[in-house]
């Protein structure tokens, strides 16, 4: 057993963090409080090789392992989740999925551009009525012999209204249930596919969500990904390692406003010494340092295994379960450090605690977790 990081790995969370200061600091509460996409930065993060990570080199990608993307993630998470989540989505959603399940034609068409961050990508498999309960799709994609006809609606798609690739998920054998659902890849600009409006939400408020809109969209047969049918599996496969990036963004998260609020506690003084000499203050400290180390080891554990090829369904389920939990406790200890800077925007603080928020929620509520890790405890598999 080796827990220490290789100089690769090194490298890459300098250069994460060089990038995160240098550039995503400077506007990063303007983007927020006014909603505005990190276009540029997205692009610049893929000529650093941000964008496909893990992709073969020989389709545009790093040829990565996932540890290191998670290590990335990390990085950029601890300052700003809209843009992470958008290179999250980019990564392990889009690029895995095509990369996986693909053909060679998928990949030289779609890939290739995604990986190099030429393009971006969105997954949409959240509808109206199927969030947690995702085999209940609504939206159809109905066999007309060498294409598929595509209504219906996503919602909450992060990259909505700035992608030009999306993966949508949708049933076409409604009597075949969960059996019955594909996956199509879907162009921006195709006839009949509009985009919705844009959320405000409460936090990663610079990352782009929108409800998608299908009405009569022609797809081309060739853009279904996999056999007729195997839609809901390539989700789930999907989101197995996608739950792994949302990890070490809510682990990022946490670890960034940890950060805050060691560096608060040596400068703020009360009554009449720095506050991180109180004892309380120093406790506060321990077990946010306690906490986050113990959601690093779920995070980097369940990345080594999916780049070990074992089975981590139920290690990206723990991982993010408890990373995300500690986010949001970590954050709101954060915030109170702080008193009432934490409380505004200029301390960075209160953002990271609106963004906390959405790592219990988006990629399976924490509530999906458990159900994912309990059955597979009680299936006899372990976290090995
Ligand atoms: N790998 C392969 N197959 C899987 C699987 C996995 N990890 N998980 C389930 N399946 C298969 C099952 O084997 C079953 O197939 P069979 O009938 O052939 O055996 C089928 O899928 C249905 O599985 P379940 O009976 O377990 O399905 P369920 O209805 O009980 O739901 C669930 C299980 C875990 C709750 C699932 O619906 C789920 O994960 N829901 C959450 C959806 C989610 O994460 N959405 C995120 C949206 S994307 C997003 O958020 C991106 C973003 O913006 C950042």
């Amino acid at each position: 057993m080796d827990f220490q990081l290789t100089e690769e790995h090194q490298q890459i969370r300098e250069m994460a963090h060089t990038f995160t200061q240098n550039v995503l600091k400077p506007g990063v509460i303007d983007r927020d409080r006014d909603m505005i996409h990190p276009t540029e930065f997205l692009k610049q993060m893929g000529e650093l090789g941000f964008m496909g990570m893990m992709v073969d080199p020989k389709y545009g990608g790093g040829g990565m392992d996932t540890v290191s993307y998670c290590i990335a993630m990390e990085e950029i998470s601890k300052l700003d989740a809209s843009c992470s989540v958008a290179m999250s989505v980019n990564n392990s959603l889009v690029c895995w999925g095509l990369e996986a399940y693909g053909t060679e034609e998928q990949k030289q068409k779609y890939l290739t551009p995604l990986a190099k961050g030429e393009k971006l990508g969105a997954f949409a498999l959240s509808e109206p009525e199927a969030g947690s309960d995702a085999t209940s799709q609504k939206t159809t994609a109905e066999d007309k012999g060498d294409y598929y006809l595509l209504n219906g609606t996503k919602n909450w798609i992060t990259n909505g209204g700035k992608a030009d690739t999306y993966l949508i998920i949708a049933q076409t054998h409604p009597e075949k249930g969960h059996k019955g659902i594909n996956v199509l890849i879907v162009e921006k600009g195709m006839p009949g596919f509009e985009i919705g409006a844009k959320e405000d939400k409460l936090g990663i408020r610079a990352s782009d969500t929108h409800s998608l809109l299908f009405t009569d969209v022609k797809v081309p047969k060739e853009n279904r990904i996999g056999e007729d049918g195997f839609g809901f599996k390539f989700a789930m496969k999907t989101l197995e390692g996608g739950r792994i990036g949302i990890a070490a963004q809510a682990l990022g998260i946490a670890a960034g406003a940890y950060e805050l609020a060691v560096e608060y506690s040596k400068v703020r003084k009360a009554f009449g010494t720095e506050i991180s000499n109180h004892q309380i203050i120093q406790f506060k400290l321990a077990d946010m340092a306690t906490q986050i180390e113990a959601a690093r080891l779920l995070v980097y554990k369940a990345a080594w295994l999916k780049d070990q090829h074992k089975d981590y369904a139920v290690a990206s389920a723990t991982a993010k379960l408890f990373a995300s939990e500690v986010a949001m406790r970590t954050t709101t200890e954060a915030v109170q450090i702080h008193g009432g800077y934490g409380y505004v925007k200029e301390y960075h603080v209160e953002r990271l605690m609106r963004d906390a928020k959405i790592t219990q929620i988006y990629e399976g509520t924490s509530e999906v977790q458990r159900i994912v890790i309990s059955r597979g405890v009680l299936s006899g598999k372990t976290l090995d």
